[in-house]
């Protein structure tokens, strides 16, 4: 199914080759609904070029303009603005239309990419805190659109399983371990291990060197310290699993650091004998001289003791996910400070010889009320787990007092979808890279641009139709007569539209203001005009639009990560 936008892009392509102008300006939604529901800058922008009147350039464009179909007459706006107000029959037959289509008018793009999704990416041994949280849920909410649109993706955990931590780990593993509280609370333990380990070296060179040999026999295969790295991971692993459990994350493989570590040395000697690295105070560089940002900044791939790094690793990874994996697109999220490094990365790749499309996709942070990274009263960070379980917890409490009557079996099941559904919201109606201040309140409210309010216009819906007590049939035929119904229908053919977008820049942020304004339509439609109460032919072309909007509203949220329950 075109979208109106797609269709008005293409009327006005055609005008313009017929008013033998050059293709130029784009279509977009009005940007206020007195104006129509379609706007073009075609004229405004070519006036501009040849230094013509715009009104004049826009006549000679609405000349040519054949829409009588789908619009009323196109007129001239502003400074030279063309404005579409579609036909009411027209958004009345797509809508109908849409309660036929599984896919709500999202087309699939042709042709599919093969696109490597590598996000979140936590390290071992240490625990998972709320940072993670912007990583994890961008990058699956990626993943849930680029499916749908049809792409071929591959999701990967890379996770940091290996590196020179694993000296101190181990060290305080055979030194200051204690079993009991390993059981009680495995990462804890780690992180006292590592921290204590590290304490020791700092004190005393002889335990900084102890530590030193410890990572040399785990590089050397030494079996003991082998098992314990192995235990680690496995600790680690479990709590990842339990937050990826909660926040319905998965991974279609996980191929952490320590998966690449046998091709290094070959990566390495490949880079020399190509040419692209040179060896330079003892250790193996990549120069990036003809770029100047980059020409003080080589990439280090053997150090000069003979180690490795997580450069070589990610060098290492590009090879995996185009030659084993066949990826033409691969896409990293992780904060912005990983910048520099994905720039160098993709640059060998290119002077390697790739030639598919890498993205590293970048993230602000979340703060706290001071404006800085979020931390706990003792200035930790602040633990994933901690933060889920909190959202949960509030989330019930907001349930108990809205909802007394929803059966006690039911509230947990809520609480949670509420609970995780705004922690992840909050993070996705932000654009990517802004900092945003991490505030229960804001997020758990049910005004304004959240989950719970989304939620909850989901959960009317549905008790419309419980309140009805019969089956929805579509209506084959919409009757749009209230400004608000046109309003909603024409919003929600919208879906198709904006549902692609996203990926342009990686903005699910888009998605979630769309979701926000079909809500905040639907509300304007359902104050305005009775569903239930109302008269055939109203009554069922009303009920359609409540049932499109539940399913647009689910789905929209669905793609983000975000459940909906039936009650709320
Ligand atoms: N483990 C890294 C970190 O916590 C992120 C890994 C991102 N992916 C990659 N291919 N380097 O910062």
């Amino acid at each position: 199914m075109e979208t109106f936008q797609a269709l008005l892009a293409r009327k006005l392509a055609e005008a313009l080759a017929a008013a033998d102008l050059p293709p130029t300006g784009s279509v977009t939604p009005a940007t206020d609904a007195r104006f129509g529901d379609y706007q073009s800058n075609a004229a405004l922008v070519l006036a501009k070029q040849r230094g013509e009147n715009p009104a004049a350039v826009a006549e000679k464009i609405l000349a040519h303009l054949k829409v009588g179909e789908w619009c009323e007459a196109p007129t001239i706006a502003g400074a030279g603005f063309i404005n579409f107000t579609l036909r009411t029959e027209i958004v009345a037959a797509r809508t109908a239309d849409l309660l036929q289509d599984e896919r709500l008018g999202v087309e699939k793009v042709a042709p599919p990419k093969r696109i490597v999704i590598d996000f979140g990416s936590p390290n071992v041994a240490k625990p998972m805190h709320v940072g993670h949280i912007r990583s994890t849920v961008l990058g699956d909410a990626l993943a849930r659109i680029a499916s749908f649109l049809g792409h071929d993706v591959v999701r990967d955990n890379h996770i940091g399983d290996w590196g020179t931590q694993f000296g101190m780990v181990i060290y305080g593993w055979k030194n200051l371990l204690e079993r009991a509280a390993l059981e009680r609370d495995p990462i804890a333990e780690l992180v006292r291990i590592y921290k204590g380990a590290n304490d020791r070296a700092t004190a005393d060179p002889a335990v900084r060197e102890a530590c030193r040999q410890e990572l040399v026999k785990l590089q050397a295969g030494d079996a003991e310290n082998f098992g314990i790295w192995k235990e680690c991971v496995a600790l680690s692993l479990r709590e990842f699993e339990a937050a990826y459990k909660i926040l319905d994350v998965h991974y279609d493989i996980q191929r952490g650091e320590s998966f690449y570590n046998d091709r290094l040395a070959d990566v390495v000697e490949r880079l020399l004998k190509s040419g692209l690295a040179e060896i330079s105070e003892g250790a193996v560089c990549v120069f990036f001289r003809d770029i100047p940002e980059l020409a003080d900044k080589p990439c280090i791939t053997r150090k000069r003791d003979g180690g490795y790094n997580y450069a070589t690793t990610d060098i290492a990874t590009v090879d995996y996910r185009i030659q084993d994996l066949k990826a033409d697109t691969v896409w990293i999220v992780t904060g912005a400070p990983q910048q520099l490094h994905f720039r160098q990365i993709f640059e060998i790749a290119r002077r390697e010889g790739y030639t598919a499309d890498f993205r590293h996709i970048t993230h602000g942070s979340i703060l706290g009320d001071d404006r800085k990274l979020m931390k706990t009263r003792s200035g930790d960070n602040v633990a994933l787990r901690d933060v889920l379980d909190e959202a949960v917890v509030r989330a019930r409490k907001i349930v108990d007092e809205k909802n007394p009557e929803l059966p006690d079996s039911e509230r947990g099941d809520v609480a949670k979808i509420i609970g995780i559904g705004a922690v992840k919201y909050a993070d996705l109606s932000q654009y990517r890279m802004t900092d945003y201040i991490f505030s229960w309140d804001r997020m758990l409210s049910f005004q304004g641009n959240t989950a719970p309010y989304l939620q909850n216009a989901y959960v009317r819906i549905r008790s419309i139709f419980r309140k009805a007590g019969e089956e929805f049939v579509p209506a084959k035929t919409l009757t749009l007569t209230a400004p608000e119904e046109k309003n909603l229908a024409t919003r929600l053919c919208q879906f198709g539209e904006v549902v692609p977008t996203v990926l342009n820049d990686f903005r699910p942020n888009i998605l979630a203001n769309y979701l926000y304004e079909l809500a905040n339509s639907f509300h304007a439609f359902y104050e305005a005009c009775p569903v239930l109460k109302s008269e055939e032919p109203s009554r069922s072309s009303r009920l359609a639009l409540c049932e499109l909007s539940a399913r647009v509203l689910a789905k929209g949220l669905d793609l983000l990560g975000i459940k909906v329950p039936e009650k709320m």
